[in-house]
């Protein structure tokens, strides 16, 4: 028996090695382009492909809430482990920015679930921080927002705060209407569809926040970088009361109402 050529042998596992590459490569541009999932909406998701509820592990009180909110309503939650203002490591790898520790945390949250968006191949989603009350009949109002919304949108706010009313979009007679967003503050009720978020993660740079999230938002919002629309009256505040401090300290303290409080209606006060 004659022995294998060494050369021969060589030029096998080089082979094998470059089909290797080759493949992974291919997996690796597969990833890449992260093809969006055919999702039925569905009225448990309010009519958008997914909902993330933003919340920090040690508010299990707002989970708890967020949890009868959900089950009287028929909604799907999924709850987004919030970064805190004390995850150190998390700034050591981001910086802090100009921010103050619960901005900079906020920021990341929402930086990390428009990477989620993509990473999921979801089209949209609807983003709920968990201090939200919702109008009793939300489903039907969602209903009637994506029966009026236009094919392309990069930002949906349906709670926001010191929002201007612009242009009308939509001919409904129901109550709460859909506007061209003119600058809408606040992050607590807002969907972002899947060309949105990409462009976020484009625009925004999580290493260097100047702004807090909301303003960086609203700025692009007020430049046109991002296409956006607005519900008025909105039909998902944020909760506050005497026991219900904000996480987010500095944050302006505003009251908004609701026709019909979901919360009032489960006995909350
Ligand atoms: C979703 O909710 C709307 C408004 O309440 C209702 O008209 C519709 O039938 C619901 N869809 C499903 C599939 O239950
Ligand atoms: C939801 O209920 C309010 C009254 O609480 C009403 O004004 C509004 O038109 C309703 N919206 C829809 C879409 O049914
Ligand atoms: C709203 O506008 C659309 C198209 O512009 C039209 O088809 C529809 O009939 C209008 N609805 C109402 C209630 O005016
Ligand atoms: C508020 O919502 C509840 C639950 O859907 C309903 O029973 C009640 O009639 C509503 N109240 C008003 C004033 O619309």
């Amino acid at each position: 028996m004659t022995k294998p050529n060494p050369i021969i042998i060589f030029l096998i596992i080089i082979l094998i090695y470059i089909s290797y590459l080759i493949s992974s490569l291919f997996e690796f541009s597969n990833n890449l382009q992260n093809e969006i999932k055919e999702i039925k909406p569905s009225n448990r998701t309010l009519g958008f492909d997914h909902i993330y509820v933003v919340n920090l592990y040690y508010r299990t009180d707002r989970r708890d809430r967020m949890d009868k909110l959900a089950s009287y309503l028929d909604l799907d939650f999924d709850y987004f482990s919030a970064a805190s203002r004390y995850d150190n490591s998390l700034f050591r790898k981001y910086g802090y920015g100009e921010l103050s520790p619960s901005r900079r945390a906020c920021y990341l949250s929402h930086y990390m679930i428009y990477k989620s968006i993509i990473d999921e191949g979801l089209n949209n989603a609807l983003i709920l921080e968990d201090d939200v009350d919702f109008e009793t009949n939300i489903t039907a109002i969602t209903t009637e927002i994506h029966r009026s919304l236009p094919d392309y949108w990069d930002t949906l706010y349906i709670g926001h705060c010191y929002e201007k009313i612009g242009k009308l979009v939509d001919n409904s007679s129901f109550t709460n209407r859909l506007y061209e967003s003119v600058m809408p503050a606040c992050t607590h009720a807002y969907a972002v569809s899947n060309w949105g978020a990409r462009k976020l993660l484009e625009k925004l740079d999580p290493m260097v926040p100047h702004d807090a999230i909301d303003l960086a938002l609203l700025e692009r919002i007020k430049n046109k970088e991002i296409t956006s629309y607005s519900v008025h009256p909105m039909p998902i505040i944020q909760w506050k009361s005497e026991d219900n401090p904000s996480d987010v300290p500095e944050s302006l303290d505003t009251y908004f109402s609701l026709k019909n409080s979901t919360l009032q209606f489960l006995g909350y006060t």
